[in-house]
């Protein structure tokens, strides 16, 4: 086992962060959207560094770079995201992918024989700001993507499979992207933590013991547009004041869960959307996640019995259709031991933590075992210009992720 360095591995993280989140389709913060001219950017500058740690580089149908180590049937894939939110920090995603890009260079560098191989993914589509639906590239690895997701559109009516066709990619070949299930011997990836436990418990790695569930929602209320200076108030038939009530409902039950779901509307439609016009036509986008399963569904049904009691008070039309459903995501037992224990060389034995946010694992997970690391960030901020993870925390964690594989045996 040669010397690691976490100082000089965070180091070199840190530039590289730097580089990817400059690949902006604007000027002033971060916008990175699957299969656009700064998602082409950024997967030729991670080729580029790939190649330069001794991986060959292909491209899958989705678009995923895929940097390999080794000829070994069974493989460790070792992955993270890089598309973004709308005005995201630089860390979401492209950490993992730094992270494997420079543990698989450990190994590359030295020539060093493994009862394996190694394949670093950079995924395209985790956070679904694009379309609707997330996880494609994932998915398409893990066998499992769904063609019905070809159909759906960008805010500029552009298709999937267009966007697709345009970044030079043929929809037939996506079958082609899959693993085979005896090749993938289990997906691991390093990720910034996105909330507060590690900062709170001074600590700067964990492991992640679960991804939570996730419920997207789709509520359209229709009401009747109207002038507002001249519609009595006992008389309207107003989307967004009922759309308004439907989202304190959800904020309500959730908060009556103490905790066990959280939901957020972090998007809404007006229509007309004019200041003097009642709105007659409101969508509201609604986000609820949960490490139950059961609490989520729970959930699911109040909230929709009681847009059902909103929309008959108020004389609207409602429908609430459920656009992703994804059920909490257990981490492998084994490889969260493997990944404590590999972390524990370096520091004290991290924490089990689960993870609120949602992570290209969940697609995985219907391909391989699954394991994650999770590395302190600041405040626990994230989908915020501000998230920030130390220099020496992610060297930490490139460090451990080496340990790990040094020890990992395929199975
Ligand atoms: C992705 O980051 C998500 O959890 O929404
Ligand atoms: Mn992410
Ligand atoms: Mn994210």
């Amino acid at each position: 086992m040669s010397a690691l360095d976490p100082d000089a591995l965070g180091a070199r993280a840190e530039s590289m962060i730097a580089a990817l989140g400059s690949v902006s389709a604007e000027p002033g913060r971060l916008v990175r959207l699957y299969l656009s001219p700064e998602h082409r950017r950024a997967a030729d500058l991670v080729a580029g560094w790939m190649r330069a740690a001794g991986l060959s580089v292909s491209e899958d149908a989705l678009g995923t770079v895929r940097g390999r180590f080794g000829n070994a049937s069974r493989r460790l894939l070792i992955g993270s995201h890089i598309d973004t939110v709308v005005d995201a920090g630089q860390f979401d995603g492209p950490l993992g992918v730094i992270a494997g890009i420079l543990a698989a260079e450990h190994f590359a560098s030295a020539n060093t024989a493994l009862p394996f191989g190694i394949d670093v993914l950079a995924f395209g589509d985790e956070e679904g700001t694009r379309f609707s639906a997330t996880l494609a590239s994932s998915l398409g690895c893990a066998g499992a993507f769904r063609p019905e997701t070809l159909g759906l559109t960008d805010a500029k009516g552009i298709s999937l499979a267009d966007a697709l066709r345009a970044y030079g990619k043929n929809p037939d070949d996506i079958a082609a992207a899959a693993y085979r299930r005896d090749e993938a011997a289990a997906y691991v990836e390093v990720h910034i933590e996105q909330g507060p436990v590690l900062e709170s418990r001074n600590q700067p790695l964990g492991v992640v013991s679960a991804i939570n569930g996730q419920t997207f929602l789709l509520l359209e209320i229709f009401g009747e547009a109207g002038h507002a200076g001249t519609v009595p108030m006992l008389l309207r038939r107003d989307a967004l004041a009922g759309g308004a009530e439907a989202m304190l409902l959800a904020e309500q039950i959730a908060r009556e869960t103490r905790g066990e779901v959280v939901a957020t509307v972090g998007r809404l439609n007006v229509e007309p959307g004019a200041a003097n016009v009642i709105p007659g036509h409101v969508v509201l986008w609604l986000d609820m996640r949960s490490g139950s399963d059961a609490a989520r569904s729970q959930f699911v049904e109040r909230f929709k019995a009681g847009c059902r009691d909103i929309a008959d008070r108020r004389h609207l039309g409602v429908t609430i259709t459920t656009t992703r459903e994804v059920p909490t995501t257990p981490c492998d037992a084994g490889l969260q031991q493997q990944l404590g224990a590999a972390v524990a060389g370096f520091e004290s034995e991290p924490p089990r933590l689960g993870s609120g946010a949602g992570h290209d694992g969940q697609a995985m997970a219907k391909l391989c075992p699954i394991g994650m690391l999770f590395v302190r960030c600041r405040g626990g901020i994230s989908h915020n210009p501000m998230e920030y993870a130390s220099p020496r925390d992610m060297g930490l964690a490139v460090a451990a992720l080496i340990r790990f594989i040094e020890k990992f045996q395929p199975g």
